[in-house]
């Protein structure tokens, strides 16, 4: 119950009580009407006309008609589940979130996801995972909106629409639902280079997780943590399974896509059923936050890089447990709604231009997909602290607003909410210095290296691990159908490494580049016409 709506009188002082689905004993229709019957429509005898007055058809009907809301449109396909998040206490002396105390206990809903099939696809293809749970705790909700890569395709969210239009299916015949094996993802990733490190992940082994539960998260951007004192650190976010990181092999994933589509979605449950309940622990790489906001030379704005561990450990500072099913998979996975927006008192943003896209994104996203701006009320996104905003009105309100003064300040409602400064747990954003600079569209000269860190990756790869990434170029870049895309990327797998170079182009039949030879700029598609596309006549 609620504090009722306003009346001058006095009454209608308690809204009624929340309508629940599924009370009584009796079938209803939506009005709470008892039905003598389900299966027939009304007609004029019993092989008549239906009748338009039947109005438990046309409900039913026009209900089911509307059952369906528009899919993400990236990470449409995932599964998630409920669990526990206990923190170490180990954090306390970097940040003052109060879920990362000493032993305190936060419920959580983590969702894993491919990122680019639709919501029918198969689990196994090879992809980055999402990798998103949300933090119900004491001081409002947190989300940690990570993926199983710990480096992303682009350095600015501006850009996120061409990766993401690249890497869909095509357009025309929307194949394939898999990542990579088509003509418009690598024709991007080629053409632009900051996409080499991330996509080298996405040819490895990381790409094709034998388990939601054996995958590593990354939080990716640097984030600034705040303590008590105001003292601020740098951070990235890991989560580390306990299970080990494992892989499935190439083969495997292939096999698996067909035998089992769900792999993951019904490991990741029937893991949970029987008991055996996923761990992550969660980590932070911590960096001094210098007004160059670098380590050790790295850009740590810069989310296609990463600090390696051996510069920095990750140090643990909690647990992740899942450890229950949804009850409900469209009301819990498919309406949970992240956004790294969500942050409370003791982790804030930093400069990265990635994340300041993604503050805007989801929530805007979100307002269509969820049907307008009151989504926050549903029941998997309510956070488990007081909300008492201002906030009104809109599509699918449920919520019954009393008083008559949604504003502030106002002295009609028996007074109006206080204002939290940080003794009363407010956020207050840290007050970090801007640089003084002109306005510009363009990137800060650091960004501009996009091989040091994949050639990193590939130099720490075993030689098993080689093979298979070696195999996984030649597969994928064999299914391109544009001779020049192909010849392109071999371009850029010069940069990395030679033999990489040598060995994927063999399995292409084409010569390897020189690594000195330039990498060309886009080219003219005259073979697109067999890809079936047709042209409009000139
Ligand atoms: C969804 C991660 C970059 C826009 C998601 C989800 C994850 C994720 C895990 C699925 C959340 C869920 O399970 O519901 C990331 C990471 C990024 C990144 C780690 C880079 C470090 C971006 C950028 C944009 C963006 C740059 C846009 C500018 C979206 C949108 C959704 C989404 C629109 C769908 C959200 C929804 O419908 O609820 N992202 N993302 N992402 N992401 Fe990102």
């Amino acid at each position: 119950e609620g504090p009722g709506p306003y009346s001058p009188t006095g009454q209608h002082t308690k809204v009624p009580p929340t309508a629940r689905a599924q009370s009584g004993a009796y079938l209803t229709s939506a009005q709470g009407l008892r039905l003598p019957d389900s299966d027939h429509s009304l007609k004029a005898g019993p092989r008549g006309p239906v009748l338009l007055q039947d109005h438990h058809l046309r409900e039913k009907i026009t209900h089911f008609d509307h059952e369906r809301i528009p899919e993400r449109v990236v990470h449409a396909r995932g599964a998630a589940a409920h669990g526990v998040f206990r923190g170490y206490g180990t954090a306390s002396a970097v940040t003052k979130a109060a879920f990362l105390g000493k032993d305190v206990e936060t419920p959580v809903f983590t969702r894993f996801s491919t990122v680019l099939g639709s919501r029918g696809s198969a689990d196994t293809v090879r992809d980055t995972r999402g990798f998103a749970t949300k933090f119900y705790t004491s001081e409002g909700v947190f989300d940690l909106v990570g993926n199983n890569i710990p480096v992303f395709f682009i350095q600015d969210a501006i850009k996120f629409p061409d990766i993401i239009h690249a890497g869909k299916p095509h357009p025309d015949r929307e194949i394939p639902q898999a990542q990579s094996a088509h003509d418009t993802f690598w024709d991007f990733v080629s053409l632009h280079t900051e996409a080499t490190h991330h996509t080298l992940w996405n040819m490895s082994d990381r790409a094709i997780p034998r388990s939601y539960r054996m995958m590593e998260g990354f939080g990716i951007h640097t984030f600034r943590l705040v303590n008590e004192a105001g003292e601020t650190t740098l951070v990235k976010f890991h989560w580390k399974p306990k299970a080990g990181v494992h892989s499935l092999v190439w083969e495997e994933a292939q096999l698996v896509a067909g035998a089992d589509p769900d792999f993951h979605r019904r490991d990741l449950a029937d893991a949970i059923e029987a008991g055996a309940h996923p761990q992550w622990e969660l980590g932070i790489q911590t960096f001094p936050d210098t007004p160059e906001q670098t380590f050790e030379g790295i850009d740590l704005l810069d989310p296609t890089k990463i600090v390696p561990e051996e510069l920095a450990p990750v140090q643990p500072i909690g647990l992740l447990t899942l450890n229950a099913n949804p009850v409900n998979f469209f009301a819990e996975t498919e309406q949970v709604a992240f956004h790294p927006g969500h942050l409370v008192p003791g982790i804030d943003i930093t400069d990265d231009p990635l994340l300041s896209g993604r503050l805007f994104s989801y929530l805007d996203t979100q307002i269509s997909r969820l049907g307008g701006p009151n989504f926050a009320q549903l029941p998997i996104n309510r956070p488990h602290a007081p909300v008492n905003d201002m906030l009104r009105d809109g599509m699918h309100q449920t919520a019954v607003h009393g008083g008559v003064a949604p504003y502030k300040p106002n002295s009609l409602d028996g007074g109006c909410p206080f204002f939290a400064g940080a003794a009363e747990g407010g956020y207050v954003e840290t007050p970090v210095q801007v640089p003084a600079a002109r306005k510009v569209r363009e990137a800060p000269a650091s960004f501009a290296d996009h091989f040091s860190q994949a050639r990193l990756f590939w130099l720490s790869m075993t030689p098993v691990e080689r093979e298979h990434i070696i195999a996984a170029y030649s597969f994928e870049l064999g299914k391109v159908y544009e001779q020049s895309i192909k010849e392109r990327n071999l371009r850029v797998l010069a940069r990395i490494d030679p033999y990489l170079c040598e060995q994927v182009a063999a399995a292409l039949g084409l010569p390897a580049p020189d690594p000195a030879e330039p990498l060309a700029g886009p080219q003219p598609s005259p073979a697109l016409s067999q890809l079936g596309q047709t042209w409009p006549a000139d």
